[in-house]
């Protein structure tokens, strides 16, 4: 048994991912999907998920690196800066690797309208801001700009023009419908144009036209978006299985404390399991006593504090756990969004700070 005990890795499934791929086609209705991939597509390993979304119509990322690594590995389809450069040095780059970005800010038109010397022209996304409050033009710099950009000899198509929802999670709230309005009456002022609005929360819910532009993230990975649900209340399937190792089982007497500080003491004699997973690992070092961890199909505590590669798990008084068992402290068979809740955070927190230390198992 010794020799197929592991420390963490994650069992990434790719049948599930291809599966909430299709969850997602049928809700986009036809409409073209941009998947958002950024942060390591959210802990799932951004070329092999890029390679496994070959249908897709295009990839969403954050950084310049991410995107220059899309390209190293052979990705030749669209990809699209979801921030834009950074800053001018970066556009050559940009236009050489026909990568996309979104501009959102006056300082980027100018950037772009003084570069000069460009090999190759870019396309560029053109992000409104109609009540997130983070990124994107004003609403009455949109009409200005977008023909500006239209004019720039360095960008080569008209602009898509974007924006994002800041409370798609929370289907009803007001804010969705003023957000809607005012970027269908954004669009009224500009030429027929290809448009982009929805995040997964907003193609789950249905909660606006898709646009030509659907930009799911975490239903791609099968995971919820909403508080109270799970990726299977949408019939989407977790991709991520987070497991590790039980690589020691001990039996304490009541009165005695476990782990660093000491501060949780059995109130009855008990064993406890110690799991190959801590905050080096990108298991949250906050995780309180209770959080749910998995083993042979029954859910056991966490107990004590999580450390740098171990935790601890109250496996109760009749032990049926053994030395090289599997624990998964998310995946198919618990959701991450019920260990997110018993944390204190977002699912979104937990798969994207899951560690390079990781192995991350294709299957
Ligand atoms: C502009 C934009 N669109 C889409 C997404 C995808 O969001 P989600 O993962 O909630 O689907 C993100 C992610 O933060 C984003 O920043």
């Amino acid at each position: 048994m010794a020799d197929l005990m592991r420390p963490a890795w994650a069992a990434i499934d790719l049948a599930a991912l291809q599966h909430n791929v299709k969850v997602i086609r049928k809700l986009a209705g036809g409409k073209r999907i941009l998947a958002i991939l950024k942060a390591n597509a959210y802990g799932h390993g951004l070329q092999r998920i890029a390679q496994a979304l070959s249908e897709i119509d295009a990839i969403g990322v954050a950084r310049v690196d991410e995107a220059l690594q899309l390209r190293n590995a052979g990705v030749t389809r669209p990809i699209v800066l979801l921030e834009g450069f950074f800053d001018a040095s970066q556009i050559p780059v940009l236009a050489a690797s026909n990568i996309q970005p979104v501009i959102h800010n006056l300082r980027q038109m100018k950037e772009l309208s003084q570069v000069d010397q460009l090999g190759d022209t870019l396309k560029v996304w053109l992000k409104v801001d109609t009540g997130m409050h983070r990124l994107g033009l004003e609403p009455d710099q949109v009409v200005s700009a977008y023909q500006q950009l239209l004019d720039l000899p360095q960008v080569n198509d008209h602009p898509v023009v974007i924006s994002h929802l800041a409370c798609a999670d929370e289907p009803e709230h007001p804010q969705n419908e003023r957000q809607i309005a005012l970027f269908a009456s954004i669009l009224e002022q500009l030429p027929p144009s290809s448009t982009s609005l929805v995040n997964s929360a907003a193609l789950l819910a249905q909660l606006a036209p898709q646009y030509d532009w659907v930009r799911p993230g975490l239903a791609l990975y099968g995971v919820s978006p909403f508080a109270t649900k799970t990726g299977a209340d949408h019939d989407l399937k977790a991709v991520m299985n987070l497991r590790a190792s039980i690589i020691s089982v001990r039996q304490i007497k009541a009165g005695e404390a476990v782990g660093y500080g000491g501060y949780w003491i059995a109130s009855e004699d008990t064993y406890i399991g110690i799991v190959a997973i801590g905050y080096g690992d990108g298991y949250p070092r906050h995780a309180p006593e209770g959080t749910p961890i998995l083993i042979n199909g029954n859910i056991y505590p966490l107990v004590g504090r999580v450390a740098m590669d171990m935790v601890t798990v109250n496996l109760g008084r009749r032990l049926s756990v053994k030395l090289g068992d599997t624990a998964e402290l998310w995946g198919a068979k618990l959701p991450v969004e019920r260990v997110a809740e018993a944390v204190g955070t977002i699912p979104y927190e937990l798969l994207c700070n899951v560690a390079r230390r990781v192995q991350l198992d294709y299957q």
